[in-house]
């Protein structure tokens, strides 16, 4: 992995250098960027500005890495909460919950957190709509598909998410490609030792394409989550050559993230999902972010240099 990438996803963890982006000239511009606000009712305006454009949403929370029950406790009314007010707004056809399992509780304790989730799916049922639960570090994995695997026995749509980065992906996706699976199809965010992630970026485009086509020759409901525009380019044709009907798989894009790309598809027919953040807690998720490209880590250098 990029030196400058691996040193602004450590950053992450670091209370020093998270002061100072707070405090560079910017942090504001960028933040609104990538995140739809701090509040339920900002989440829910976007999710109305984007159907507008004929776009779908799916919302996350922001704050992960909870160590504290109370806090898991929080999470879960924010969802209740957000839920309730798409329902009663006529907006949960349009929008999804992404839910991280570490906001529920993972870290402290795996049942508390599945435990949460069952309730975030059990309130987006009642309302007519899906979860997925994202996937973190790799460290994450193992019990993020545990947990998944539990949830699905009661809520069989459930969405998965897979990352081509890791070795392991190709092997997970066995089990995931049956009828009624929705699995989110990313390159995958966070940083990993090269025993577990491909180091060539070359080699991880690569692995999305093998398992874009194993969930394109299944029977589930392929999300493609990605910005890349080759990539896109070779989804095009591999959805054609698979004879899928628009509706039977989506696409995905992060909310700020080339937009006029996301209306594009959208204006051929296709179902295009945005991924809106919000919450206060939305330090951990923008250096993900600026971490993704070089042109952002501009910003990032210039909050560190103010600190030197
Ligand atoms: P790539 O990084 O190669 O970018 C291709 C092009 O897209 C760039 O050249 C640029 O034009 C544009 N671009 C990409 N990122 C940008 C940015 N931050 N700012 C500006 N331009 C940018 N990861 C994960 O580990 N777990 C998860 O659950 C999810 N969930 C998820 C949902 C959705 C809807 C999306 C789109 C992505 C995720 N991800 C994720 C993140 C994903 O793993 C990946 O880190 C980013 O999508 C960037 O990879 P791309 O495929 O876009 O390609």
């Amino acid at each position: 992995m990029n030196p400058l990438r691996s040193l602004i996803l450590a950053a992450a963890g670091s209370d020093v250098i998270r002061r100072a982006v707070l405090a560079t000239p910017g942090s504001k511009g960028l933040t609104e960027r990538f995140v739809a606000g701090e509040s339920c009712s900002d989440a829910v305006e976007a999710v109305r500005r984007l159907a507008a454009d004929g776009l779908h949403a799916t919302l996350d929370y922001l704050g992960e890495d909870v160590l504290e029950k109370a806090q898991a406790e929080r999470t879960v009314q924010a969802y209740l909460r957000l839920l309730d007010q798409l329902h009663a707004q006529g907006l949960s056809g349009r929008a999804e919950v992404s839910v991280k399992l570490s906001a529920t509780g993972l870290a402290l304790d795996e049942k508390l957190a599945v435990d949460n989730a069952w309730r975030i799916c059990a309130a987006a049922e009642q309302c007519g709509t899906t979860v997925t639960l994202d996937m973190e570090d790799h460290h994450a994995t193992e019990a993020t598909l545990r947990v998944l695997a539990e949830l699905r026995h009661t809520w069989p749509s459930v969405g998965a998410v897979l990352q081509s980065a890791l070795r392991r992906t190709e092997h997970d996706l066995a089990g995931l490609t049956g009828a009624g699976s929705r699995v989110r199809l990313c390159k995958g965010a966070y940083a990993a030792p090269a025993g577990i992630a491909f180091e060539d970026r070359h080699d991880v485009d690569l692995a999305y394409v093998r398992c874009a086509n194993r969930l394109l020759a299944g029977e589930g409901y392929p999300m493609f989550a990605t910005h890349d525009p080759r990539l896109i380019a070779v989804l095009g044709e591999r959805i054609r050559w698979y004879g899928r009907a628009a509706g039977t798989y989506e696409y995905q894009l992060l909310h700020g993230v080339r937009p006029e790309e996301q209306r594009r598809l959208a204006g051929e027919g296709e179902t295009v999902r945005v991924y809106v953040p919000y919450g206060e807690q939305w330090y951990g998720y923008l250096l993900r972010r600026l971490a993704e490209r070089p042109a952002n880590t501009a910003f990032f250098l210039r909050a560190l240099a103010s600190r030197s």
